[in-house]
């Protein structure tokens, strides 16, 4: 089974307040694309990368693959307007005899073999999908603009859903073709019938958003 990742890692990270974007933050003293690419790169069920950078922040990123010594990377191209987008310019680079394609954030660098296993075995069962999860322990209320209180949901069943997301490449491909809108890869795949199913995720997996959590993610490592 060929496996091919595609690495997102062109959002501008505004939260950040940075001048450059999230991907080029530090962590520690390296910037923050250079850990889940080491580990994606060591990962021994990942097979070729395809690395999607920030629009003109190509060589930067080629660099940091690089000076990693990342032999798997076959490609970086630059990502788009939306994440959506980005996961459309990178599957563009993968080749027509990929069986499985596998997407990550950038922003999640705490990526493990075992969580990258956790999300492959079940495609050998049938599903199209596979997402890692953590049940949602907070109780969620739908709130209008006023603060005001609408609903308050059950979290029966409710997961919080991260990446790496695995995919048959075919299936993928005919999600990304689809049109359809979603938040996630796994929205599009289930959009055209696909089914998806949710394994045990990792609360390492935490993805960076603020200035807190690259210092929580840079105690971790
Ligand atoms: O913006 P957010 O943190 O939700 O992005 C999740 C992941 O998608 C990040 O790794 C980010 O770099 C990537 N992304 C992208 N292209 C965009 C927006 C987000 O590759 N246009």
């Amino acid at each position: 089974m060929s496996v091919w990742a595609i690495l997102v890692a062109a959002g501008r990270g505004e939260r950040l307040g940075l001048d450059r974007p999230k991907a080029f933050a530090k962590l520690g003293d390296e910037p923050l694309l250079a850990e889940p690419l080491r580990r994606l790169d060591a990962c021994p069920w990942v097979d070729a990368i395809v690395l999607v950078a920030p629009p003109g922040w190509e060589e930067p990123a080629i660099l940091v693959a690089e000076e990693e010594g990342c032999g798997k990377v076959q490609a970086c191209v630059a990502g788009g307007e939306t994440r959506s987008d980005s996961v459309r310019a990178g599957l563009a680079e993968v080749p027509a005899d990929a069986l499985v394609v596998l997407v990550h954030d950038a922003a999640r660098p705490l990526l493990t073999d075992e969580v990258v296993e956790r999300v492959l075995a079940p495609l050998s069962e049938g599903w199209d999908g596979v997402v890692p999860g953590l049940p949602v322990g907070d109780t969620l209320k739908r709130v209008g603009s006023d603060g005001g209180v609408h609903e308050t949901v059950t979290r029966d069943a409710l997961w919080a859903v991260q990446t790496p997301q695995a995919f048959t490449a075919d299936v993928l491909r005919r999600a990304q073709a689809s049109g359809a809108e979603a938040t996630d890869c796994a929205g599009l795949v289930e959009a055209v019938g696909g089914r998806v199913k949710v394994v045990d995720g990792d609360p390492r997996l935490l993805k960076v958003t603020s200035q807190a959590d690259l210092e929580t993610v840079a105690g971790w490592r």
